[in-house]
């Protein structure tokens, strides 16, 4: 069964044409030059612009996935279901998507499957590619970890929906720590990308052994609001030449003790659940260097490692309708189309 998916959880207008893992189409439209000045996403642009854009950009994702040249009710035609974020996310962002693909379902009379956002980001792991490819089976238990902007979780993935979260942040998110750190050293938004290459420049160097939070408590919980505090502090009273000149140093310390942070409790996760299979998810997950660190990790412990394409660490709508061919498999649709504007928080 074919399904189309949309994502407007974020800052991304997202919408997918998958088949099973397969993906057919991944269309993107990324709003991040329009928040860039203002640090972060800001909701009520973020909303107008996946206003604009959503139709269009679910129209490409059919044109490509079911074919162009076609009217939409052919296209349609060939869709089984419509998958939408339903969250976690920015309210009037998931909104849109909602809404979108609620009309999509009553015109055109298809299911609609409400999909959680991070189980998308797990789920992106597994995707293949138009022909299948790579190919290798979904094969339960995983422990799952989602790094992005706004999640840091560590999931033990027990069968196709049966999650259960063993470890998540306290307060600030990886991806929104480095996105934090880039702002303070007036980098702009998002500073993950500006600090790997910064890092990178350095040859990953780790000058300021800035303070690694929870690194030694015996939970599974993250922390990252004390290093972020810990660096304001470090920065504040430097001179602003000072601070220019060591900018890729500071820098590569605080990734370093991000990224040890990560590296250290997702090694004490597979040390306590016994998993062999790891599976690594969200935005941060783009950068090289980290990748690097969990191939070590993943030697070191004897785990199969599973990455997203590149193109598919971020906020995407492929994943999303790859989550949901699983919901489907599962008959988890919505009978209540009306339910999705509620937007709970939906457990994993
Ligand atoms: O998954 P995502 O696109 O959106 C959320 O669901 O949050 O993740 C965005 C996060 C941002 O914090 C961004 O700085 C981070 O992913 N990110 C990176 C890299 N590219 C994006 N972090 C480190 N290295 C990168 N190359
Ligand atoms: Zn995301």
């Amino acid at each position: 069964m074919k399904i189309l998916a949309i994502d407007t959880s974020a800052d991304e207008t997202a919408s997918a044409v998958v088949e099973g893992r397969r993906i057919l189409s991944n269309v993107l439209y990324s709003q991040i030059e329009l928040h860039r000045p203002w640090g972060g996403i800001y909701p009520a642009l973020a909303k107008r612009a996946h206003e604009q854009r959503i139709d269009a950009v679910v129209k490409k994702a059919l044109d490509r996935g079911v074919g162009a040249g076609r009217s939409m009710t052919k296209q349609m035609g060939e869709i089984g279901a419509v998958a939408v974020t339903q969250g976690p996310g920015l309210a009037v962002a998931l909104e849109v998507g909602i809404k979108t693909a609620k009309t999509l379902a009553q015109t055109y009379a298809k299911p609609v499957i409400a999909v959680n956002h991070l189980a998308g980001h797990l789920y992106s792991c597994f995707a293949q590619n138009r022909n299948g490819k790579p190919d290798f089976p979904l094969r339960f238990p995983y422990l799952g970890l989602i790094v992005s902007g706004g999640h840091t979780e560590l999931v033990v993935m027990r069968d196709e929906l049966k999650y259960e979260v063993v470890g998540q942040t306290r307060d600030d998110a990886a991806g929104e720590a480095l996105d934090k750190a880039a702002k303070l050293m007036g980098l702009g938004y998002p500073g993950g990308p500006v600090i790997e290459r910064l890092a990178d420049s350095v040859g990953h160097q780790d000058q300021y052994r800035f303070p690694r939070p929870m690194l030694n408590a015996r939970d599974l919980s993250f922390s990252f609001s004390g290093l972020k505090t810990a660096f304001y502090y470090f920065v504040k009273e430097m001179p602003a030449s000072e601070k220019n000149r060591r900018l890729p140093h500071l820098l590569s310390s605080f990734q370093e003790a991000v990224f040890t942070v990560l590296i250290k409790k997702t090694q004490l996760a597979l040390r306590r659940t016994k998993l062999t299979r790891l599976a690594v998810g969200g935005g941060v997950i783009a950068n090289r260097h980290l990748r690097r660190y969990f191939r070590q990790l993943a030697r070191q412990e004897g785990v199969e490692l599973y990455f997203p394409y590149k193109s598919l660490t971020g906020d995407n709508a492929a994943m999303i309708g790859i989550a949901a061919g699983c919901l489907a498999r599962h008959s988890r649709f919505v009978t209540d189309p009306a339910a999705l504007d509620r937007v709970p928080r939906l457990a994993l």
